[in-house]
């Protein structure tokens, strides 16, 4: 481990690995967990995370404590929002979710230890940013909407079922997008990410305009302070998701949808501005799509 100050950036080295940071901070404690093998240092959220592998096994360790160069917020900020995540991990258990193994303080943070779950990220903005997500025939988005239908459809189960078990354990999915899908293209098997966020249902937008989650998924109460945050409004984001998925995201013309007219149906109604016009839980609308 070396640190090598650079403008008003730190860089660090850890195991061959590269980041930045805005300030200093020890991450001796991640040795014991095993070789640094990859870095994702370029998240808002104020969370640093690591691939680290440890006798031929691979973890994924996200780390709050940090100063992250994309962070504005404040560690501690981070910290609280990271150890508030581990009871949720722990209720939201699934087969489609990654697992949490273990999780502990350290001097000045906070980690939680995952095991790492192949698959690429459909919205990874540190490599494909901007248009390339689109354009570049290397994105895993671009490659994931190369694939044929069913392989995608596959993919949408996996994502619905999961959040049809969330709701049966009264949870809504809060900040969920396609950057919290993992694809593994090599077995065709979907993981979702980063369920931090997730809260007991119903809850309500107490943030406003920027409530978690990406514009191109978002539901308009998710623009608004005190809409409710609810089984309905995920219907929304799924119905956005599958747009993205099968469609031309946000737009949403028939002829840009690779299913058929029964699908199309189903996601125009669980998209529809109106709260009344959607079906009313996750649960209902998946039955929908599977009886497509
Ligand atoms: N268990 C895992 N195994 C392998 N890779 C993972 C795992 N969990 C997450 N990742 C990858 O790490 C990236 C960052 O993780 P995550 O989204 O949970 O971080 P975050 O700090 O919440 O950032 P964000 O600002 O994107 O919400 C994910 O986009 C995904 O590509
Ligand atoms: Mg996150």
């Amino acid at each position: 481990m070396k640190n090598i100050q650079q403008t008003s950036l730190i860089t660090m080295t850890i195991n061959k690995v590269d980041f930045q940071l805005q300030e200093e901070h020890n991450f001796d404690w991640l040795k014991q967990l095993g070789s640094v093998f990859c870095v994702f240092d370029q998240q808002d959220s104020g969370n640093i995370s690591f691939g680290v592998e440890k006798d031929n096994q691979r973890y994924f360790v996200k780390y709050a404590g940090a100063k992250p160069i994309e962070f504005n917020g404040n560690p501690k900020e981070a910290i609280k929002r990271l150890k508030e995540a581990v009871p949720v991990y722990q209720m939201l258990e699934h087969p489609n979710l990654i697992r949490l193994l273990n999780h502990f303080p350290t001097e000045n943070g906070y980690a939680l230890f995952f095991q790492w779950a192949e698959g690429e990220c459909l919205h990874s903005h540190w490599t494909f940013g901007g248009p390339a997500k689109y354009t570049n025939p290397k994105s895993p988005f671009y490659r994931f909407k190369k694939l044929e239908l069913e392989k995608r459809l596959k993919a949408l189960d996996a994502i619905f079922s999961f959040h049809t078990y969330i709701e049966s354990k009264n949870y809504v999915a809060v900040d969920f997008y396609d950057g919290s899908i993992l694809y593994d293209f090599n077995n065709d098997e979907t993981t979702i990410c980063d369920i931090d966020f997730y809260r007991k249902s119903p809850s309500i937008n107490d943030i406003g305009e920027n409530f978690w989650g990406a514009n191109r998924s978002k539901s308009p109460e998710e623009y608004k302070i005190g809409s409710p945050i609810d089984s309905i409004t995920n219907v929304f984001n799924f119905g956005a998701i599958a747009f993205g998925l099968l469609g031309g995201e946000m737009d949403r013309s028939f002829s840009m949808w690779a299913a058929n007219q029964g699908l199309y149906q189903v996601a125009l109604r669980a998209v529809e501005d109106e709260r009344s016009k959607r079906y009313s839980t996750v649960n209902d609308f998946y039955d929908a799509w599977k009886s497509v």
